[in-house]
């Protein structure tokens, strides 16, 4: 262990594992880092960024420690969170938007690989309007969150806003760990289409028989650019590591399924007061590989489980291209000749594969909105919003 990484560390003790019956899996032993309040491009800060680079590439995982402030916002999110799902099913399947993806998902509703995952899910877009101009226009997944009243609308922006800061923050340190110039990575998370998943689990034995037992989401990368998640204290999450033999790239070809039932998964043991944070497809992309989109699934276990995963992602509608420059030469190849990839694109793929049934996949395909991700104004950061 390099010697300046214990003075970002706040403690490598971990609580007991609860990994889910049914699964064997490596218990994950996962130092804890501590992030400035401000990263200002201090050596410390640029130390700070090659730690957590190290981190992911060895582990495909941090952990970072919660301020007070986001403890509490955790808590609160937590709670609102258990009061949403504690409601009668008519109530939560209310929630749904016709423009957006955001509200509510059932249990069995969302589909891994063909296979259905009894996650029971809020997600959370950009709240938008009718009056914002994007959605005037009918772009792909731009319209309002259907929140099931203010007090959720409440807790749920406030710990986001946090996250967001936070993700503006390890993107800062990313940069320096891999020596780009700062806003290399910045420059496409203005108005980021950062997104959450609010998540409930059932336990194991209070499932509707539809899908794999235990199956609480199947294996699959995420893809954006970082995903801070908070668990409570009861456990289902597994990764793989970085690893040389295996070798993905969703968007090129889904990595949904992949390596599901192998060998060689980690259990993340719930730990109080932290974050974890995994990358995302795009980080993937961009860095050329050197930092690789963390494969991930979720087991049911014996309890219910309530976690979040917030995204941070990159503009709507951004145009990503491979860095050149940074990491000691490694990042150097020439990103000329790629098309790049947009993320709006990508991201409304990964929506209508995981729910061709919903009302949303349904209005999309109808009034041909699908189209509209070619044109001119969807893939260009500066232009106005407005048609
Ligand atoms: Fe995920």
């Amino acid at each position: 262990m390099p010697e300046h990484h214990s003075t970002f560390v706040v403690d490598g003790a971990q609580r007991a594992a609860k990994t889910p019956p049914g699964f064997k899996a490596e218990v994950a032993q996962l130092d804890t880092f501590k992030l400035p309040d401000r990263a200002t491009g201090s050596l410390g800060d640029h130390l700070l960024g090659k730690a957590l680079i190290d981190a992911w590439r060895k582990d495909g995982i941090i952990q970072i420690a919660m301020t007070d402030e986001e403890k509490k916002l955790w808590d609160d999110a937590k709670a609102a969170s258990q009061k949403f799902f504690r409601q009668p099913h008519a109530a939560k399947a209310a929630c749904v938007d016709s423009q957006s993806y955001a509200g509510y998902i059932a249990s069995g509703e969302e589909v891994t690989d063909g296979i259905a995952d009894y996650s029971e899910i809020f997600t959370i877009t950009k709240d938008l309007g009718p009056s914002d101009p994007r959605v005037r226009a009918g772009w792909p997944c731009h319209g309002p969150c259907p929140w099931p009243d203010s007090a959720m609308k409440e807790a749920m922006t406030r710990y986001n806003e946090a996250l967001g800061r936070q993700g503006e923050k390890l993107l800062g340190l990313i940069e320096m760990g891999l020596g780009l110039a700062p806003g290399s990575l910045t420059r496409y998370t203005r108005d980021g289409w950062h997104h959450t998943r609010v998540l409930r689990f059932p336990p194991r034995n209070m499932t509707n028989g539809k899908g794999k037992e235990g199956r609480g989401i199947g294996s699959h990368t995420d893809y954006g650019l970082l995903v801070i998640a908070a668990q409570d204290d009861v456990g289902g999450l597994f990764i793989r590591r970085p690893n040389e033999e295996e070798k993905f790239a969703n968007w090129v070809k889904s990595a949904a399924g992949l390596r599901e039932d192998d060998e060689g998964w980690m259990f993340i043991p719930p730990v109080d007061g932290v974050h974890t944070v995994i990358l995302g497809d795009m980080m993937q992309y961009l860095t050329h590989g050197f930092l690789e989109a963390t494969p991930h699934k979720v087991g049911l276990n014996t309890r219910e489980r309530y976690a979040f995963a917030y995204f941070h992602e990159p503009s709507f509608q951004a145009v990503l291209k491979p860095l050149e420059g940074g990491c000691g030469g490694k990042l150097d190849r020439s990103a000329k000749d790629d098309q790049g990839i947009h993320y709006g694109t990508h991201f409304t793929n990964m929506f209508l594969r995981n729910y061709p049934d919903r009302i949303t996949t349904k209005r999309m395909v109808a009034e041909g909105r699908y189209s509209l991700l070619d044109r001119e104004e969807l893939r260009t950061m500066d232009a106005p919003a407005t048609l």
